[in-house]
């Protein structure tokens, strides 16, 4: 059974300066919900409510985010906004959250380190920040199914076209079913043309804690930028991994453009926006492709 979780919030932000200069990248909000608020309730929708958060220099919002707002509680209540005061509560109450600080900015691999003693002897689920999905079963679902069934570190995968392979940590190995493949190969990046396929690392894993010596050996090589594709590659030989190719849609929220088009994509999905969001984009398109 998988209980815990751990979210890497601790990155700089360098792809959304200048927005990351003085706020988290994951509080940039879609619409008006923080990015970490949609990872968190796909925690919960897994049945995971022990998430550890790891931050860093810069992220107290995260931390006033999911903590209680009684200045705030007192005004909506006096204004008896009955439908906010319960949405103010629902996220101070939505999961049992902990937060732990990396203290140099060393890279994916070093910041899931300090989650070792959080996780202790148990497998966890890692979800990172940088995507959002949308899915019948959540994606960490998905997962814990997996690992429930395989026993192995399980690697959410999804393809990419051929020329972003290099934005990604990438797979290579045998399908043992339609969804499912057993790895052989990992590399973080890999140039165009030279990547072992295009089977891309999606932000979404449940490791063990075979996971923590192996960081610790990539760090003796590569202590300021330690990749967790290099310690997960690391386990291949001796623990098996599998990848898992991902049921549902996943919106990729770590460059400007993609952002874009998430945030589009979600107020077509809103009630309350869908219309008119839909007809001022079919106006301002009409407007712009006759404007060309
Ligand atoms: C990280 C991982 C990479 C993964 C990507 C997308 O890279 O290192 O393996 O494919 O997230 O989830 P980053 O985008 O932080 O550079």
């Amino acid at each position: 059974m998988i209980k815990k979780a751990v979210i890497p919030a601790a990155g700089l932000g360098t792809s959304f300066l200048p927005a990351t200069k003085a706020q988290p990248k994951e509080m940039l909000p879609i619409i008006d919900i923080p990015t970490i608020q949609y990872v968190v309730q796909e925690c919960v929708d897994s049945g995971i409510e022990d998430i550890l958060i790891i931050t860093g220099k810069g992220k107290r919002s995260i931390e006033d985010h999911f903590d209680r707002n009684l200045e705030l509680e007192e005004r909506i209540r006096e204004r008896e906004d009955e439908f906010w005061y319960n949405e103010l509560r629902h996220i101070d109450s939505m999961a049992n959250i902990h937060f732990v600080r990396q203290k140099e900015p060393n890279g994916l691999g070093d910041a899931l380190y300090q989650a070792r003693f959080h996780c202790g002897n148990e497998a966890f689920a890692v979800l990172l920040g940088d995507s959002i999905n949308d899915s019948n079963i959540p994606i960490t679902q998905q997962m814990i199914d997996a690992y429930e069934q395989y026993r192995h570190t399980i690697i959410a995968v999804q393809q990419v076209p051929d020329n972003r392979v290099n934005r990604y940590g990438i797979v290579g190995g045998r399908f043992l079913s339609e969804r499912i493949m057993q790895v052989s190969e990992m590399v973080e990046k890999p140039q165009v043309g030279k990547s072992p396929s295009n089977w891309a690392v999606a932000g979404r894993y449940i490791l063990t804690p075979e996971i923590f010596p192996a960081i610790e050996q990539v760090a003796k090589t590569a202590p300021q930028e330690v990749q967790l594709t290099d310690a997960l590659r690391l386990l291949l030989p001796t623990d098996g991994v599998i990848a898992m190719k991902i049921d549902g849609q996943r919106y990729d929220i770590g460059t400007k453009l993609d952002y874009l088009k998430t945030t589009v994509e979600f107020a077509l999905k809103r009630k309350e926006f869908a219309e008119p969001f839909a007809q001022f984009l079919r106006e301002r398109l009409a407007q712009y492709e006759s404007s060309k």
